[in-house]
């Protein structure tokens, strides 16, 4: 699918999605959904792309939510597909196996929001603002928000963002947990890059089992959850990353993974 609304650059192992609709503070309308969801089976598909970077276009937006002018002529069935389409766009991104971070250089709002919250880790601009204000127009989150946000930052902070509807700033964001680090603008997409970086020198298959049992585990009993995390523990145990990085600790060297 050639995309008309992202931009997608692999660098030296990491995928740079850019949200490329600057003259609507680039809104997810349903175009932007459909080659999201196709991007992230790309990323999930091809073995060079090891970790994500998704950023906004221009310098205002993340993403400004939803696309509110198709939202306008949505009935039931069609919102209710909408909502489906785009969960399953972000849980497609969640699952993909390889770490993804939001850079927020702008407005996360709604849908930009939710899109930032299925992301593993979240760096903010200091003048980024993050919020869900669908209530403000008569409707709620639909991408996941409110699934999202109370296992985040807790029932008390998501709350009151969903039920105030009002944006928080990215120092706020900092201080509930809903991003791990700000910066000056010009050093987000740096800052972002040098994170990615060093996820990457681990053991590609330990991160991909790493976030499978966060992800998974989740949702699950802490019994299941455990025991899932002890299956992969010992399938670690059959890969040669495993076998290279404890020698390579015992001889007192940098390990060479291989992803095998
Ligand atoms: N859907 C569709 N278009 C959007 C949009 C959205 N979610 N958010 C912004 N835009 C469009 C505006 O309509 C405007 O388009 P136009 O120039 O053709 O009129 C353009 O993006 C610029 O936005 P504008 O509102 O003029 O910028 P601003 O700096 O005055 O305000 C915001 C910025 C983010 C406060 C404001 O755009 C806003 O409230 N957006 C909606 C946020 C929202 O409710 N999101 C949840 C949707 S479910």
């Amino acid at each position: 699918m050639p995309y008309e609304t992202l931009l997608f650059e692999v660098r030296d192992r990491v995928a740079f999605i850019t949200i490329n609709r600057p003259d609507k503070l680039n809104a997810l309308n349903d175009r932007v959904v459909a080659e999201l969801s196709e991007a992230a089976g790309r990323i999930a598909a091809e073995d060079e792309i090891r970790g994500v970077i998704i950023t906004g276009a221009g310098q205002k937006a993340f993403a400004a939510g939803a696309d509110i002018g198709e939202l306008a002529g949505q009935g039931p069935f069609e919102g209710k597909a909408r909502a489906l389409k785009g969960q399953a766009m972000l849980r497609r991104l969640e699952t993909c196996g390889k770490p993804v971070i939001a850079a927020i250089n702008g407005f996360a709002l709604g849908g930009g929001c939710e899109l930032a919250l299925a992301c593993h880790l979240r760096i903010a601009a200091e003048q980024a603002k993050l919020g869900q204000p669908e209530v403000k127009l008569g409707i709620a989150p639909g991408y996941g928000g409110t699934q999202r946000l109370p296992r985040l930052v807790g029932r008390g902070p998501a709350l009151q963002m969903i039920l105030t509807g009002e944006a928080i700033d990215a120092q706020q964001a900092l201080r509930i947990g809903l991003v791990s680090q700000v910066v000056p603008a010009s050093e987000l997409l740096a800052a972002a890059e040098t994170m990615m970086r060093a996820i990457l020198k681990n053991a590609p298959l330990a991160l991909r089992l790493a976030l499978e049992a966060v992800e998974r585990g989740l949702d699950m009993t802490l019994e299941e959850g455990l025991l899932l995390e002890a299956n992969h523990f010992g399938l670690l145990a059959s890969t040669r990353d495993m076998k290279e990085g404890l020698t390579a600790f015992l001889e007192k060297r940098a390990p060479r993974f291989e992803g095998r």
